[in-house]
C-alpha cells in the first residue's frame, strides 16, 4: 500500500494493533504452557478457564507504533521493524507486571492486576518470561547484533528508573530525582522503540540518534502527562483509583515540582507527605489543591509541552519522510492530550 495521506492517531493505533497484535500473540504462544496461560491472562486474551475473550483490543500499542513509524520515517518498510515492535511491547508488559507487584497496585487497565488474581510468583515469572521473549523476538532477526544490546541496555536503565522511583516514595523531594525517574522508567523505552525502528529501517547513526532523542523527549512528556492524570485524571477513563499516586504519597513530577518550593502550600504538602500511612480521601483532595496552589500543575503541563517541542525538533533533524513524520508528530501531541 502506498500511503499518500497521514493517518489520524486512532487509525495509526488500530493499524498497529492489526499488524503487531498477532505477532505479539504468536510470540507469547511459543512460551511453555503454564506460563503462556498467565501471560495471556495479563494481556486479556483469554479467561482463567482458557476461553478466548473477544473484547476489542483496548491497549494502545504506542511503543510499537513509534517503532514502525521511525522505520518508515527513514525510508524502511514497516515490516522490517516488526521484531523490534514486538520486543518493545513485551518489555513494556514485563515491566508493568513487575511494577504492579512493587507498587502493590491491584488494578491494571481497569482490570485486576495479574499478581492480584494469580499471586505474586506467577506475576514475577510472567514478567521474566515476557522479558526473555522480547530478547528472543530480536535474536535471529536482521540487525540482532545491534538491537539486542540496545534492548538489554534499555532494560538496565528501566530497572534503575524503577528502583529510583521506589526510593523516591520514601520521601526524598528532589525534582531532579523525579526527572531521573521519568527518564529511567519511561523515556528510555520510548527512546529504544524509536532507535530500534530507525535502525531496522537502515538509518545512518545521526538519524538514529535524532529519532532516539525524539523518543526520549516524548517519554518525559508522557510521564508528565501520566503524573498529571495520576492526580487529576478521571478514574472512569484512567482505570486507576482517583488520586492513587497521592494516596500512596508518590513523589511524582507535579509533587516534586511543588515540594521544591518554599511557599506555605509547599510546606503543607511536605507535612502531609510526612505521614507514614496512605493518605485518606480528604488528605488527597487537600494535597491536590496544594499542588495546584504552588503552580506545579501548570508547570508540569508546560514541561510536557516543552518536551514535545524538543521531540519535534529532533524529529525534524532526522530528516524524516513527510507522512511518517506527520504521524509521529500526531502521536507526540496525543501523548500530552490523552485522558488515560
Ligand atoms: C510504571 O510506573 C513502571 C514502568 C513503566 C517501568 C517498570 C520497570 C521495571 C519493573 C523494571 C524492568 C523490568 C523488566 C522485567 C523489564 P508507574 O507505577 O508510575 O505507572 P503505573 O501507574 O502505570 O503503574
Ligand atoms: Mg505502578
Amino acid at each position: 500500500m502506498t500511503m499518500t495521506e497521514a493517518r489520524d492517531c486512532p487509525t495509526i493505533l488500530a493499524q498497529t494493533a492489526t499488524a503487531v497484535g498477532p505477532l505479539l500473540r504468536s510470540r507469547v504462544c511459543r512460551l511453555p504452557e503454564r506460563i503462556r496461560h498467565v501471560c495471556g491472562l495479563h494481556f486479556g486474551w483469554w479467561t482463567e478457564h482458557g476461553t478466548a475473550r473477544d473484547a476489542p483490543e483496548t491497549r494502545k500499542l504506542l511503543r510499537p507504533a513509534l517503532t514502525l513509524l521511525a522505520c518508515q520515517a527513514v525510508g524502511g518498510p514497516a515490516r522490517a521493524a516488526h521484531p523490534a515492535a514486538v520486543a518493545v511491547e513485551l518489555i513494556h508488559n514485563a515491566g508493568l507486571l513487575h511494577d504492579d507487584i512493587i507498587d502493590q497496585d491491584p488494578l491494571r487497565r481497569g482490570r485486576p492486576a495479574l499478581w492480584a488474581t494469580q499471586g505474586v510468583p506467577a506475576a514475577i515469572l510472567a514478567g521474566d518470561a515476557l522479558f526473555f521473549a522480547a530478547v528472543q523476538a530480536l535474536v535471529g532477526a536482521p540487525g540482532a547484533d545491534v538491537s539486542v544490546p540496545v534492548l538489554l541496555d534499555t532494560v538496565q536503565v528501566l530497572i534503575e528508573g524503577e528502583y529510583r522511583d521506589v526510593l523516591l516514595e520514601t520521601g526524598a523531594d528532589r525534582e531532579h530525582e523525579a526527572l531521573q525517574v521519568a527518564a529511567g522508567k519511561t523515556a528510555v523505552l520510548l527512546a529504544c522503540a524509536c532507535e530500534l525502528g530507525a535502525a531496522a529501517g537502515g538509518a545512518d547513526p545521526e538519524r538514529v540518534r535524532h529519532l532516539r532523542a525524539f523518543g526520549h523527549h516524548l517519554g518525559i512528556a508522557f510521564q508528565c502527562a501520566d503524573d498529571l492524570l495520576g492526580i487529576w485524571g478521571d478514574p472512569g477513563t484512567t482505570g486507576k483509583p482517583a488520586r492513587s499516586d497521592l494516596r500512596h504519597r508518590k513523589v511524582s513530577l507535579p509533587v516534586a515540582a511543588a515540594m521544591a518550593q518554599d511557599s506555605p502550600p509547599a510546606r503543607h504538602l511536605r507535612e502531609l507527605y510526612r505521614a507514614r500511612t496512605p493518605l485518606g480521601d480528604d488528605d488527597c483532595a487537600r494535597a491536590a489543591d496544594l499542588i495546584e496552589q504552588t503552580g506545579a500543575r501548570e508547570a508540569t503541563e508546560r514541561r510536557a509541552l516543552d518536551h514535545v517541542a524538543d521531540a519535534l525538533r529532533h524529529l525534524d533533524r532526522a530528516d524524516p519522510s513527510p507522512v511518517p513524520a506527520a504521524e509521529l508528530s500526531s502521536l507526540a501531541h496525543l501523548v500530552v492530550h490523552r485522558d488515560r
